[in-house]
């Protein structure tokens, strides 16, 4: 075998289009779509045009270091797996699949309270592995507390309190594909537990919705106030957000949109996290998650102060062309990408990714 041989393996688009192949055209609208016209979720990958990278040559590139440290521990990757619904629609295997796969690589996953299966099962197929429990307030808040304090005894690393669905987007993608929820994949933390109300239809010019709706950033401190683990929020796109997050306790902050999928014009994480990262404590950990699919995302997303990426849906790919499998062989396709991106920028390790890594491509 010559030096460049090397074993078959997915590029991303044909990982893409594996996933798309094992999945029914209504899952695959219901993953792949966005809110309204898809704006926001094409204006997510669009934010990473408007930089390029600058790389500096004749660096000694022997050892390359992607390991970081999120909320104390140490994790192999800048990225990590965001949170996602229904993994059971996508692989037989659903979530216990994504965590065997991520769990030995020390890749931290985010695993939702939507899940097909309990996250003590997910936290037993993760190992030791790091794992954060991606909470949906529920109507009722003894539901929620009962959530939390499972995932605190099945040893998750942090709480994610999603805050961007008081109600589910308008997805036409979704609604045209027929997509609905196969009832012979339950829900994995149990009957009690509800997906985020949608607006009823029809109901004149006043809507009600459900109670967890109508909570206010008082919700941090009765989270905080019954479990010890830190309280990340995912849905922050507002430096005022950001900052009360921050007076309320929050650890972390995860900027996103949802992918795309709940208000079509609103902004896009990349484009807010320059002024979020600079208006809050620097002790604050900022995540993003939204549109990053190559190592070049990654890098820039860094470069501009995230302390790490979410990835959302190239991981369902992965796990609906080939379960667990599929999965080590994105991680391993994106980790590598990463690494040589690293090399060939001229940095050793995430501590030498700054603001000089960057030009601005389109001011
Ligand atoms: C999601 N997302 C999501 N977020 C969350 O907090 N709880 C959830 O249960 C889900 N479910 C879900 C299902 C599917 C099919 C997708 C695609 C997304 C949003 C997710 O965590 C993340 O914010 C986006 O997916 C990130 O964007 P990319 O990487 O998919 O572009
Ligand atoms: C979604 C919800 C379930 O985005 O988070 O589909």
């Amino acid at each position: 075998m010559t030096e460049f041989a090397s074993e078959p393996t997915w590029t991303l688009a044909e990982l893409e289009g594996e996933g798309a192949r094992h999945v029914t055209d209504a899952i695959w609208a219901y993953i792949q779509g966005g809110a309204g016209e898809e704006h926001t979720l094409r204006e997510n990958a669009a934010a990473f045009d408007q930089w390029s990278l600058s790389p500096r040559v004749l660096v000694d590139v022997r050892e390359i270091d992607l390991r970081t440290e999120l909320l104390g521990r140490q994790v192999a990757v800048p990225f990590f797996v965001a949170p996602m619904a229904y993994q059971g629609q996508v692989h037989p295997d659903g979530e216990l699949a994504l965590a065997r796969a991520v769990g030995p690589e020390n890749v931290l996953a985010t695993y939702s309270t939507l899940s097909s299966c309990s996250l003590e099962d997910i936290a037993k197929a993760s190992g030791g592995a790091p794992r954060w429990f991606q909470l949906y307030l529920q109507p009722d808040f003894e539901v929620s507390r009962s959530l939390i304090e499972r995932a605190e005894r099945a040893g998750f690393d942090a709480i994610v309190l999603t805050a961007d669905v008081p109600v589910l987007g308008v997805r036409d993608r979704q609604a045209r594909g027929g997509f609905a929820i196969d009832a012979s994949v339950p829900l994995g933390n149990g009957r009690d537990v509800v997906p985020p109300p949608r607006v009823p239809l029809a109901q004149g010019p006043v809507f009600r919705l459900r109670s967890e709706a109508g909570v206010s950033w008082e919700i941090l401190g009765a989270i905080r106030s019954i479990t010890r683990l830190p309280v990340i929020v995912k849905g922050i796109l507002s430096v005022e957000d950001a900052q009360r997050a921050a007076r309320e306790g929050a650890a972390g902050l995860l900027l996103s949109n949802h992918g795309g999928r709940q208000l079509d014009r609103s902004v896009s994480p990349l484009s807010v996290l320059p002024e979020i990262r600079k208006a809050v404590p620097e002790t604050l950990e900022v995540y993003l998650d939204g549109g990053v699919r190559r190592a070049s995302d990654v890098l820039i997303a860094l470069a501009l102060g995230a302390h790490a990426v979410g990835i959302g849906r190239p991981f369902l790919w992965a796990l609906a062309a080939d379960g667990a499998a599929g999965v080590r062989r994105y991680l391993r396709l994106l980790s590598e990408e990463l690494a040589t991106a690293l090399a060939i920028s001229g940095r050793r390790n995430l501590d030498e990714v700054d603001r000089n890594l960057l030009r601005e491509s389109r001011p």
